[in-house]
């Protein structure tokens, strides 16, 4: 079967975590995936989790070797909006050199080329140069809010020597890419009640406070007008960035120019005194993600609306945490509410970031395997994204984890018409091989 085919089946299942509507479809997948897996020739189980299943496959353990844990995630993010996909979101197409599918690069495109890899060495060899537990999630794009417990329960029967992750980005088409940090996350939602019900907005307006308009102001307190946050406390455990790392980022093949195309925004605009790399891999954000109230529908109507939401998240950098961080902001956003509205704030899910040396041994060993993959010297980052489970392998499985990303600049993840370069398919395939083999060398 050409590994192609096998992406489409895998692509065709729309295992969007977030939404209950999905789940027999996210189940489905967890299924497929565990199939797959056996017929790769690996020991596969699905076990389910207060959530959705998680997915393990192991090769037969043998003393003496290293043990590698490779992570991935078989979620997705919701396709929406939909109108904005030239094809649609399930069913994979290739066009050009691309696959266009939700979930192409993010991740099914990423962690299928490391089975793949592990398939065809099995198949050639009979073995692996390593004990391998492959563990594939179905909670990520979510904060895989139940895999932390998953780890601690397994953690006695589990001793991995390094986690790798192929979930994040290369900094152009064939630069291999070594990303060594990555930003956490919290996330919250603000409701605000004004009226009981709609009202007439000739009859009360000017009468009553529009939670609207105070919900506005309040999200337009988050950031002073240099784009800091202005949340006090707020900044107090962010590590400065170091000049070696300004130094190499700077001579990275990244412009402004291209970063604009890549956005579609007519210019920069964030926290001053930094680049936008600088921005987006090293200082934490306050982000708007929805905005919603009163009327949306054509036309006019004249309402003072009796709600209004926003779906705040933050960005965190090393070495904020979500925990501490909460009720400073849950504190921040009381205090900038007038008493003529019921503020409530609903708190969602939260990962840490993650920093770590990128000159240990298995880091050297998968630096080995990137640049003989591509052929071309190893570049190296950190991201602007979330893979929250990251710094719980740290935590719980005392191990380090390998950010090895496969996506590139205009894969359009999260987005309409998400796409994964073929060539990157089968470059995952061959990093897979060089990476186990480039572990099993380490002493
Ligand atoms: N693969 C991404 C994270 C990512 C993307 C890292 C690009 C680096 C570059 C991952 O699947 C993801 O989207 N994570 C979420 C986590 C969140 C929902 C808890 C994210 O970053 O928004
Ligand atoms: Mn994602």
């Amino acid at each position: 079967m050409d590994p192609v085919d096998d992406l489409f089946e895998f692509l065709r299942f729309p295992s969007v975590s977030a939404d209950s509507q999905f789940k027999s479809s996210v189940d489905a997948c967890a299924d497929w995936l565990s199939a797959r897996l056996q017929r790769a020739g690996l020991q596969a189980q699905k076990y389910e989790t207060a959530g959705h299943p998680v997915v393990v496959a192991r090769n037969e353990e043998r003393p003496g070797r290293k043990t590698v844990l490779i992570y991935g995630h078989y979620d997705v993010q919701p396709p929406d909006p939909l109108d904005l996909w030239e094809t649609p979101p399930f069913e994979p197409v290739i066009k050009g050199d691309k696959i266009f599918a939700r979930g192409s690069t993010d991740n099914k495109g990423q962690i299928l080329a490391h089975i793949l890899g592990v398939e065809s060495t099995l198949n050639e060899r009979g073995d692996l140069p390593v004990n391998l537990i492959l563990l594939v999630e179905g909670e990520e794009e979510i904060g895989s809010p139940n895999l932390e417990a998953f780890l601690k329960e397994h953690n006695s029967g589990w001793h991995a020597d390094v986690v790798a992750i192929s979930d994040t980005g290369m900094v152009a088409p064939g630069i291999p890419t070594f990303t060594y940090g990555l930003r956490g996350i919290l996330c919250m939602e603000i409701r605000l009640r004004g009226p009981s019900a709609d009202l007439h907005s000739g009859i009360f307006g000017g009468s009553v406070a529009n939670p609207a308009a105070v919900l506005s102001r309040i999200v337009a307190k988050l950031h002073d007008d240099s784009g800091r946050i202005a949340i006090p406390g707020f900044y107090e455990r962010v590590l400065p960035l170091e000049q070696w790392e300004r130094d190499l980022w700077a001579k990275l093949p990244y412009t402004e120019q291209a970063w604009l195309a890549t956005t579609g925004s007519p210019r920069i605009s964030g926290e001053e005194g930094y680049t936008f790399l600088e921005q987006v891999w090293a200082r934490p954000t306050a982000e708007v993600n929805g905005f919603g109230s009163g009327y949306q529908g054509q036309g006019p109507k004249t309402i003072v609306p009796s709600k209004a939401t926003a779906k705040l998240s933050f960005r965190l950098v090393p070495d904020q945490d979500p925990t501490a961080l909460r009720p400073l902001i849950e504190e921040f956003l009381k205090w900038q509410c007038p008493d003529s509205v019921e503020m409530e704030i609903v708190q969602q899910h939260s990962g840490r970031p993650y920093l770590v040396k990128p000159d240990s041994a298995f880091g050297k060993a998968a630096q080995k395997a990137l640049t003989e993959t591509f052929g071309e010297p190893v570049a190296f980052i950190r991201e602007g994204g979330s893979v929250p489970i990251t710094q719980s392998f740290k935590d719980v499985l005392g191990i380090d984890t390998l950010l090895l990303g496969l996506a590139l600049p205009d894969c359009k993840v999260h987005s309409p018409n998400e796409n994964f370069a073929i060539e990157n398919f089968h470059a995952g395939m061959r990093l897979n091989k060089q990476l186990l083999e480039q572990i099993a060398a380490t002493s």
